[in-house]
């Protein structure tokens, strides 16, 4: 972030780290970092994961592909750190050596990492339902803009979310940019926030972003 952006996440710290986890990301997140890319290949984005269980998902469905996952509360990035490698030895399992991270705020990384993206995925991200945090939803149309830049040819922005204010507050932002908006049914594996959400409320929504 060049100049300084509205914070659009909580914390970037939770309870205290086991040992394993303080390791995993003093010795292996640095290895696995996007800074290293060279975009010869597909690349897909996951921007906000949570504790990672989509960006899991994505990299064994998409063996050939560099998954990037960005997330600023580091209990999320040590717990993805924590399910993709061995408990005995702090080794990246076979199935997940597609993973890159980064821990911080996505809009960081675009300032220091020029490349386009087959897939950018946004599952869940923070309602900020208080009409004075609005400033805080990251799906304003100014972002959703700067991630068409960030598509390469016939890529695609996949956005989802239960919070059906949200959900309509991103679609009318998205008519706002110069982006094609699509809604099909998708089956998409559920997030903590996906289950933790799923109990009496609403289904999630999807929307699909393109440059044509
Ligand atoms: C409600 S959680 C959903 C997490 C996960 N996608 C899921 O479905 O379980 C939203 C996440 O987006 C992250 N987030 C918010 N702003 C972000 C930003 N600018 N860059 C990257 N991640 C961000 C937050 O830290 C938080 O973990």
């Amino acid at each position: 972030m060049e100049k300084q952006e509205i914070r659009t996440f909580g914390r970037r710290h939770g309870k205290k780290l086991s040992p394993r986890k303080q390791s995993l990301l003093a010795n292996v997140l640095p290895a696995i970092s996007p800074k290293n890319i060279k975009n010869a290949g597909n690349l897909i984005l996951e921007i906000g994961f949570g504790n990672g269980e989509h960006v899991r998902d994505l990299a064994i469905r998409n063996p050939e592909t560099i998954i990037i996952g960005a997330e600023p509360f580091m209990n999320g990035v040590a717990a993805l750190l924590s399910a993709i490698t061995t408990e005995s030895d702090n080794k990246i399992m076979d199935e997940y050596k597609n993973i890159r991270i980064w821990p911080d705020d996505v809009r960081k990384m675009f300032n220091e990492l020029d490349a386009k993206f087959n897939e950018i995925w946004v599952l869940h991200p923070d309602p900020w339902p208080k009409a004075k945090h609005e400033k805080r939803r990251l799906l304003n149309a100014d972002f959703l803009n700067l991630l068409g830049t960030k598509l390469a040819p016939h890529g695609q922005i996949i956005i989802g979310t239960d919070h059906w204010e949200y959900f309509d507050w991103i679609t009318d932002q998205a008519k706002k940019t110069a982006l094609y908006a699509s809604f099909p049914p998708l089956s998409v594996i559920h997030t903590r926030y996906a289950k933790k959400n799923m109990a009496g409320t609403n289904a999630p929504k999807y929307i699909i972003l393109t440059n044509q």
